[in-house]
């Protein structure tokens, strides 16, 4: 493999656990938590999926906000316009995975950079108050071309952005689906796979699989 000069993260699922909102679910909602979190979650990349095959874009924060929505009448949950804005706060301080700023700061000689879904006004307060915002040399939102991944679009903002060419990164995501649509782009791709489930069958298999961050760093 060419020497890799770029390591690229999926931000939500890869460096912060989505499902960190269950607490703050179950404060509003007592017994229903992990249900709105598990459908909110699912809602959300359908509907960035979904929107980007009918080519209505909007933000992943307007996206987040209807998921939301859908899982709370879904659980029978009554959603005050307080709650909404209490738990798509919530998303703003996602707890991130423990061996984050240990594996970025082993990689400061590497580029390196989040490239999410996520729209800026929600990436930037995420990564501004976790502990490793001035490990990452760039955060990367598909906002800015308004094509969400697994669109090989998508990946090529990367390409752009840093300057270097596809067989140079190594990309990071828990996400079966983003791996998949990262390897078919060309990235070589690293699956963080931490709750150990099963890959997708989408005619692509990433380059390594790991269950935490620090495998990566056998790249380094
Ligand atoms: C991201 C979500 C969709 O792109 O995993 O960060």
């Amino acid at each position: 493999m060419p020497k890799i000069k770029a390591f690229i993260f999926d931000a939500y699922g890869t460096l912060f656990d989505v499902h960190s909102v269950m607490e703050k679910c179950n404060e509003l909602f007592p017994g229903k938590g992990e249900s709105i979190s598990g459908i909110w979650r699912q809602k959300q990349l359908e509907y960035s999926f979904l929107r980007q095959l009918m080519g209505r874009y909007t933000t992943f924060r307007e996206i987040t906000k209807d998921a939301l929505r859908y899982a709370c009448k879904e659980a029978g949950a009554e959603l005050s316009r307080d709650a909404e804005e209490e738990l798509m706060a919530s998303y703003l301080k996602l707890k991130h995975y423990d061996e984050t700023e240990e594996v970025l700061e082993k990689l400061k000689s590497h580029q390196t950079a989040i490239f999410s879904n996520g729209s800026f006004d929600m990436l930037s307060p995420l990564v501004e108050q976790s502990p490793f915002a001035s490990l990452l040399d760039e955060v990367l939102s598909v906002d800015e071309i308004k094509q969400f991944k697994p669109t090989p679009m998508s990946y090529q903002l990367v390409l752009d952005k840093l300057g270097v060419r596809r067989e140079e990164v190594l990309f990071m995501s828990s996400n079966t689906w983003d791996i998949a649509g990262a390897s078919s782009f060309g990235f070589h791709t690293a699956w963080i796979n931490r709750k150990g489930v099963t890959m997708d069958e989408l005619g692509v298999e990433p380059d390594y699989e790991y269950r935490d961050l620090r495998g990566i760093l056998e790249h380094a």
